[in-house]
This record gives C-alpha cells, structure tokens and sequence, in this order.
C-alpha cells in the first residue's frame, strides 16, 4: 500500500524559526495525525534548505563556514519540531549526500538529454532575491525594495527548458482542478503563464557563489539553489530506488503562498514532468501570519518566536491557537490579546473547567469511579443529539481542510456538555433522597465522561498531549485509531479516574 505521503516547505537556514513555521509544521502534523488516525500509513517530512548566497553570507558575519552554520540552525529548527510535537518522520536537510546525489542524477539526466544548455546572459542579477531581472521588473523605473542591491552583469551560465512546457503545464493545470488547494490560486497561476516563461537559469558561477551542489558536468558552476531545494521531496524517499514508488507521488505539499510562484506551481512541476516523474496531488497553499498588517518575516524583523509562546502557555495552547485562528489558505493577523483570550474562554474556561468540575464530581459523589448511565431523558438525548451532528459535520470539515471552523464545531459541543452539566445540577441531585435523582446523578456523570472522552478523541490531532491527559484521567487510553471510537457508548463504565489536575492554568503575558 502506498504511504500518504506529505511534506512541508524546508526552511531557509539562514534564519531562526518564527511563528510562520512553526504554523507550517502545525498544519501538516495535523493532518499527518488525523490520516494516522484513520488508518493510513503515513510519511511526514519536513527539514531545512541550507545553501544559497544568504547562507553564505549570513555564515561569513558570524565568522563561521556554512556548514557550522547550518549545524547550528538544524539543531534550533528541529528543537522547534520537538517542541511543537511534531511528529516527521524525517528530516531532510540539502546538505546530506541522499540529497546531493538526487539532485546531481537529475541534473546529469537533463543536460544529457539536451533539457539543460549553456549560454550567455547578460543583465541584472538580485542578490537578495538570487535571480536574475529584467526591466520589466522595474517599478516607475525603479527596482523595487524586495531585490535590495541590483548589480549589473554579464555571464555564462547554464539554462534549463523551461519555456518548452509552458502550454503542457497550462493544461494541466486546467484539467486539473484541484491540484491546487485554495482553488483560486490556480487562477493566478494560470494568469502569471499568459506572458510567455524564459528558461531556468540553474546555475552560479563559483567565484560568486561556492556553497551550493556542484554541476556534474561543470565543477565551476554550483546549482541554483531553488532547483536543489526543491528535489528534497523526492531525493528524501529514495527516487531512484524501488522504494520510492511507496510514497510518491506526495498528497500534499504544504507551503506558504510566497512560494507558490514561480518555484512550487512552475518550476517544480515542469522540472517533473521533463524528469518524467509523476505530480504530486495536491499544493496546499496557506497565507501568512500577518502582525499588525505586515508579513511576519526575518527582513521585516516583526517576528514572534513561537518557543517563548509555547514556554510560557504550554505546546497545545499554540497548536489550537494557530489551528482555531487561521482559515487555511487566507491570511491571519497575529495579537496578543486575541491569544489570551482564546487560551482563557476556550481551553481554560470550556474544556479545562470541564474536566476540572468532572473529576472533582466523581469524587464526591461516586467515589472516584465512573458511574454507568441509568436512564435517558431528554436533557441526554439533547446532548447526545449534539454529538451527532457535531461528529458528522467535523469529519466532512477536516476532509475539507476546514480545521478553524472544525474546532469552533467542537468547542461548541464541550460548551455544551458543561451546559449539560449544569442543567443536570448534580451538587443538587446529590442532596436528594429521591431514588430517579439518584439514577440522574450517576447519569449525568456518565454522560460528561462520555462527552469528554468524544471530545478528546476528535481533538486529538490538534492537541495531543491534553487530550492524552484527559483520556488518562477518565481511565482511558490515549487515542491511536479513529476506529469504532465515535459512537456514543459506555465504555467507560467502571473506570477509575485519575488525580485531580488544572489543564490549562490562566497566564497573564504570553509574548
Ligand atoms: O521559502 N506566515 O523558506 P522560508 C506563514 N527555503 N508562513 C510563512 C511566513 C508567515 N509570516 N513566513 C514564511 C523558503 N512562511 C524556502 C522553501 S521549499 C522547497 C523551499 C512559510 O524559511 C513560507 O511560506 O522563507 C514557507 O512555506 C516556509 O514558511 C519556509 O519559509
Ligand atoms: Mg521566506
């Protein structure tokens, strides 16, 4: 059985994580955990893109060679992955041999077959950017802030075909619908390919550029640093070998929208294509986290630093967080106000009062064991009514990438089992002599179990390390199948329950 196989965008090393990483990682773990969750093998990549001219030259300030370099941002970046519990199952960085040898079996095979070619250029080359220009990417004549130091040259250099496919990937891209997700992006790509592509420009001449995979066919040159970075996601799972046909083609590759043109939706796929290699299914193509208006980034230095968060709130409050927030595929603003607030009203109030007030329940009323449902009335076939429509309705939502609206969906079914709660009384019942108020109060504790347990199951791809705790502490175990876990049932009855614990404690300042 071919593995789902997703990958997210490798992190330029030339910089320390930020909070548009870590939500990168964030929403692929997600959706790697809940197709683990439903039964599919999965393989989650992720890893760091390490050469180029800002590499270089971001070593050279810090007086070190750009491989102390890289060694050190690996280590911060996958300290990041831990943290946030990301669960990869490799790291791919551009440095390691499976990686070079890819990506000089390609460049072989395309300047053998006569894809790749020499010539001369002459014109303007973008260091910041590290590509060359054309006057037409002039503004009011002018070469816009994003290129920084626009120099002047001329150059051999070597091309790959580029402009040869433009009207086969038109088509697919026409024919295939959704290979982009959100579908109005194929729109602009197809617009940026009304006006004819000029070929590749794949290498650099060593004298201005030396950290870079050397040309197999010309040790002057090293390989531009897109058209490597980009092979990660097939030199990581072996192409060439047999194995390979396990996982690609991928489900998704998971990236910014700054990337989506021209390197993920042009030149990725025409690479591809020429290498005669299958497409990857799906670009899944989210926008940024914005502060104040502005792309968060290293250049603006406007950035938050997603550990400092999660030191202080806790790995879960970040995951829901970025997941609650963010609609997939537009942009989302981040503030610190709105943070404390959702961490507050929904984790602290909905869901950690809940397991607070049930665990303090049992314990005084049923003697630290879950009780078994004695009656159904209609305040439980309410709730249980909730739950149907809830589990229904989020199951479509994630297979829709829907995650924010997914978990206000779910929020929205714990606020309704603390409604339950408090619509039962069971401090109440307790005080009652009545023998149907006795059956009423085991119920009633039955119930918020079961509730609870719902809720951490569905929750658990979002936030595993509480839904974990919460399952233990009514006497469960943490949730590695979906499997026959979503109907309401009892299998909790008879369960002890754990210790008494505060989930999620209130904070005052996060960042
Ligand atoms: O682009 N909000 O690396 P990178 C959301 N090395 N996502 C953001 C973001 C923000 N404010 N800022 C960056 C590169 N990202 C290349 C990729 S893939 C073969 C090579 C996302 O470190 C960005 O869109 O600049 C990208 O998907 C990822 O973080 C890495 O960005
Ligand atoms: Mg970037």
């Amino acid at each position: 059985m071919k593995a789902y196989y997703v990958t997210t965008a490798i992190d330029y090393a030339n910089g320390s994580p930020h909070l548009g990483h870590a939500y990168e990682k964030v929403l692929t773990d997600v959706i790697a955990r809940i197709q683990r969750l439903q039964g599919e093998s999965v393989h989650f990549l992720t890893g760091l893109d390490e050469h180029g001219q800002k590499v270089q030259q971001g070593a050279q300030r810090n007086g070190l060679t750009p491989q102390e370099a890289c060694d050190r941002t690996a280590v911060e970046f996958k300290k990041l992955c831990r943290d946030l519990q990301i669960s990869n199952d490799d790291y791919i960085r551009t440095t390691e041999p499976r990686h070079k040898e890819v990506v000089q079996q390609i460049l072989t095979d395309f300047y053998d077959r006569g894809e790749i070619y020499k010539a001369d250029y002459k014109g303007y080359y973008s260091t910041r950017q590290e590509q060359f220009l054309l006057e037409k990417d002039k503004v009011d004549g002018k070469w816009p802030e994003i290129f920084g130091e626009v120099i002047e040259m001329t150059e051999s250099n070597y091309f790959f075909r580029l402009s040869k496919y433009q009207d086969w990937l038109i088509d697919y891209l026409k024919t295939n619908e959704n290979f982009i997700f959100p579908k109005f992006r194929t729109k602009q790509v197809l617009e940026f390919l009304k006006e004819p592509i000029n070929d590749l420009c794949i290498s650099r001449p060593k004298e201005r550029l030396s950290w870079g995979i050397p040309l197999p066919f010309d040790s002057n040159y090293v390989t531009y640093v897109w058209f490597d970075a980009l092979i990660n996601y097939i030199s990581a799972i072996e192409y060439g070998k047999a194995s390979f046909n396990d996982k690609w083609p991928a489900d998704f590759h998971v990236i910014g929208k700054d990337i989506l043109l021209p390197a993920h939706a042009v030149y990725w796929p025409i690479m591809l294509h020429a290498a005669n290699i299958a497409l990857p299914k799906c670009l899944l193509v989210h926008g940024w986290w914005l502060k104040s208006g502005e792309k968060m980034s290293k250049s603006q230095g406007n950035c938050i630093d997603p550990l400092q968060l999660i030191e202080k709130v806790g790995v879960d409050a970040f995951r829901y967080f970025v997941m609650r927030e963010m609609n997939v595929g537009q942009d989302s603003d981040f503030s610190s106000d709105l943070f404390l607030t959702r961490y507050h009203s929904d984790l602290g109030n909905d869901l950690g009062n809940l397991v607070s007030r049930f665990l303090n329940m049992t314990e005084r009323y049923a003697d630290r064991k879950i009780p078994a449902a004695a009656i159904d009335e209609d305040l439980e076939k309410e709730i249980k009514n909730l739950w149907s429509t809830t589990e229904k309705d989020v199951q479509e939502l994630l297979s829709n990438l829907q995650f924010h609206i997914a978990l206000e969906k779910i929020f929205t079914f714990v606020r309704g089992i603390n409604r339950y709660a408090e619509q039962r009384a069971p401090w109440k019942l307790a005080k009652s002599t009545d023998p149907i108020d006795k059956q009423r109060l085991e119920t009633s504790l039955a119930t918020m179990a079961e509730g609870l347990r719902l809720a951490a199951t569905l929750l658990t791809p979002f936030i595993p390390s509480s839904c974990k705790k919460i399952l233990n502490s009514l006497g469960a175990n943490e949730i590695t199948s979906w499997k026959d876990q979503f109907s309401w049932d009892s299998k909790l009855t008879g369960n002890s329950i754990g210790e008494k614990f505060i989930l999620y404690p209130r904070v005052e300042d996060p960042v």
